[in-house]
């Protein structure tokens, strides 16, 4: 294919040959009539790849034909910033949501960072903006700032340390110890807040943001599935607090499949995006899991096809002003040296 074509690629017997493993482990996570639809687009996707010299990383709300069929780098919003600052690949494309693509152009300025769709967003993202974040430290001087990486670069120049929910709370307890005091500002989850608070002992000031995906998941829901099915449940902390309480463990996507490595439960509910479980199934085909259908509509927008024109055209490049990015990027190393157990 050339660089231009525009052309939509087309199945045909070799790819079945080609991908045979692949084949297999998609067929026993997606409807096996899907298959041959996605293995011309794979197929396209890793030639482009290929020569482009690309790295392509993946968020694990991503769905199965792209997570295992084209990503080079997959895992939570954590692993995929570390991947982006430790990536030797000059073009990143990044199959997630807006605000992970700019996390990987802070950490990486000098890479051409790639975004399959740029109306990826994040009701976490646009929940608070750069100025609400001026106006919170007016109204609470002294108070250090912690924004949960699902937010602006803008408002990460605007913060002291940046958290994922991999690590909020050693960072909410490390920024707390390095400026000596005992409460901080918490953006812009306020039930990832709540749950920070709840293991830190720390005063957290909150901001009224929510995830649309998980703020619907309801504590009956939860109830219910222990109850009917005997599932083990497994919750996101961007759940509501009355469903954490229902939860057998709580914790950030890559916690999830560490809980499920260790614990091995005959069946569990992920009370998180729907592809989280499908990614995990293939990991542990011992676990029977019970699948939400709570999908990120944000997360959904990247598919194959746009990922291959994102590829063939080397659109859209996702870029952040310097100021922005010298004051984001300190926030973000920040929160990768608490990771590391040393601060800057
Ligand atoms: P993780 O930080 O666990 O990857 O979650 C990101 C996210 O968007 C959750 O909804
Ligand atoms: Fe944002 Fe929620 Fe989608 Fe994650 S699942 S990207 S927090 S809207």
């Amino acid at each position: 294919m050339q660089t231009h074509d525009h052309s939509t690629p087309s199945w045909h017997p070799a790819l079945e040959v080609r991908y045979a493993p692949l084949v297999e482990k998609l067929e026993r996570l997606i409807p096996c009539m899907e298959v041959p639809l996605h293995l011309p687009w794979i197929d396209a996707i890793l030639e482009l790849k290929r020569r482009r010299g690309a790295v392509i990383m993946a968020h694990s709300y991503q769905s199965p034909e792209i997570f295992h069929g084209v990503a080079d780098v997959t895992g939570d919003s954590l692993a995929l910033a570390q991947a982006a600052a430790d990536c030797d690949s000059d073009l990143i494309v990044l199959c997630g949501v807006h605000f992970m693509a700019e996390s990987a152009k802070i950490l990486a300025p000098d890479k051409t960072v790639l975004i399959p769709d740029l109306e990826a967003g994040c009701s976490l993202a646009s929940s608070i903006t750069a100025a609400d974040v001026r106006a919170l430290r007016v109204q609470h001087p002294g108070a250090p700032v912690v924004s949960y990486v699902n937010t602006s670069a803008e408002v990460k120049a605007e913060s002291d340390a940046c958290c994922t929910s991999a690590n909020a709370a050693q960072v909410v307890n490390a920024v707390a110890a390095e400026f000596g005091v005992d409460k901080v500002i918490f953006l812009p989850d306020r039930y990832l807040g709540v749950w920070v608070a709840q293991q830190t002992g720390i005063e957290l000031v909150l901001w009224d943001g929510a995830c649309e995906v998980h703020e619907k998941f309801t504590a009956l829901e939860a109830r219910h599935t222990r109850e009917r099915f005997g599932a083990r449940i497994v919750a996101h902390p961007e759940c509501a607090p009355e469903v954490l309480a229902e939860a057998d463990f709580v914790g950030s996507t890559s916690a999830m499949g560490q809980w499920l490595a260790k614990q091995k439960p005959t069946r569990v509910a992920m009370i998180t995006e729907c592809s989280m479980a499908d990614n995990l199934r293939n990991q542990f085909p011992q676990v029977e899991f019970i699948k939400p259908c709570n999908l990120c509509p944000h997360m959904k927008r990247i598919t194959l096809p746009n990922i291959h024109a994102c590829l063939r055209d080397l659109r859209h490049e996702v870029t952040v002003p310097n100021d922005v990015a010298i004051s984001a990027r300190r926030a973000l190393q920040r929160m990768l040296a608490v990771g590391r157990s040393e601060l800057v």
